[in-house]
């Protein structure tokens, strides 16, 4: 199996799950290839979230240390590999997604990279899982889910579990990317399983 996927960060909170994304893609010797977006907008949340400042290096400051396999595209790059149906992808994780992501997905805006990616993703019938992050959600927020829904998207909010007991945000962030990855066919052996007393 080789993996070639797309990853986005948008500017909603929660840059800690992107980042145990990209670590454990970078990891998995299943992934052959990451094509990753961060949205202009991501870079703010990702400073006061993470500490980690600027687009320079952004990936080698989020691994820790050089990507192997990880490609970054500006999202202002609407001509990148992954604007195009005919490059080949396994689907698209966009973790944390915004509102203002989600509503240009829904709207099929297309507009930005991130856009484009999504909005071919859904075209080609590939797996779109858009990791919403917002609370509440008021009415436009909900019809914007379900139009992407409906357009063939999974929405997977960033509600991480509580009953493995995660002993810090990392943790925590790590179980849940984990359940994105089983996801879109990448489980992952570390992933907290729940046993029933039976
Ligand atoms: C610290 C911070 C936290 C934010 N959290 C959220 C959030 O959880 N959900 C959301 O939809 N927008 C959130 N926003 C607002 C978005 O960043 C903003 O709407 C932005 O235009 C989204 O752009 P993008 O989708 O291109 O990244 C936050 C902004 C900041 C500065």
């Amino acid at each position: 199996m080789s993996f070639e996927l797309t990853v986005a960060i948008t500017g909603a909170s929660g840059a800690v799950f992107g980042r145990e994304l990209l670590r454990a893609l970078e990891a998995d010797e299943r992934v052959a290839r990451i094509h990753f977006v961060a949205s202009e907008n991501s870079l703010r949340v990702i400073a006061e979230e993470l500490g980690v400042s600027g687009r320079t290096d952004l990936l080698a400051k989020l691994l820790g240390a050089a990507p192997a396999k990880i490609i970054q595209h500006a999202d202002a790059n609407i001509g990148a590999s992954i604007a195009s149906g005919s490059h080949p992808s396994h689907g698209m994780i966009i973790l944390p997604c915004s509102m203002g992501t989600l509503a240009a997905i829904a709207q099929g805006l297309a507009n930005s990279l991130i856009a484009r990616a999504a909005d071919v993703t859904l075209k080609e019938r590939r797996p779109l899982l858009l990791c919403v992050r917002e609370t509440p959600f008021n009415r436009i927020h909900l019809r914007n889910m379900t139009l992407a829904a409906e357009a063939g998207a999974v929405i997977f909010p960033c509600i991480p579990a509580f009953y493995n007991q995660p002993v810090d945000s990392t943790e925590m962030a790590r179980q849940f990317v984990y359940r994105v990855l089983a996801h879109i066919g990448l489980p992952q052996p570390a992933a907290y399983v729940w046993k029933a007393e039976e």
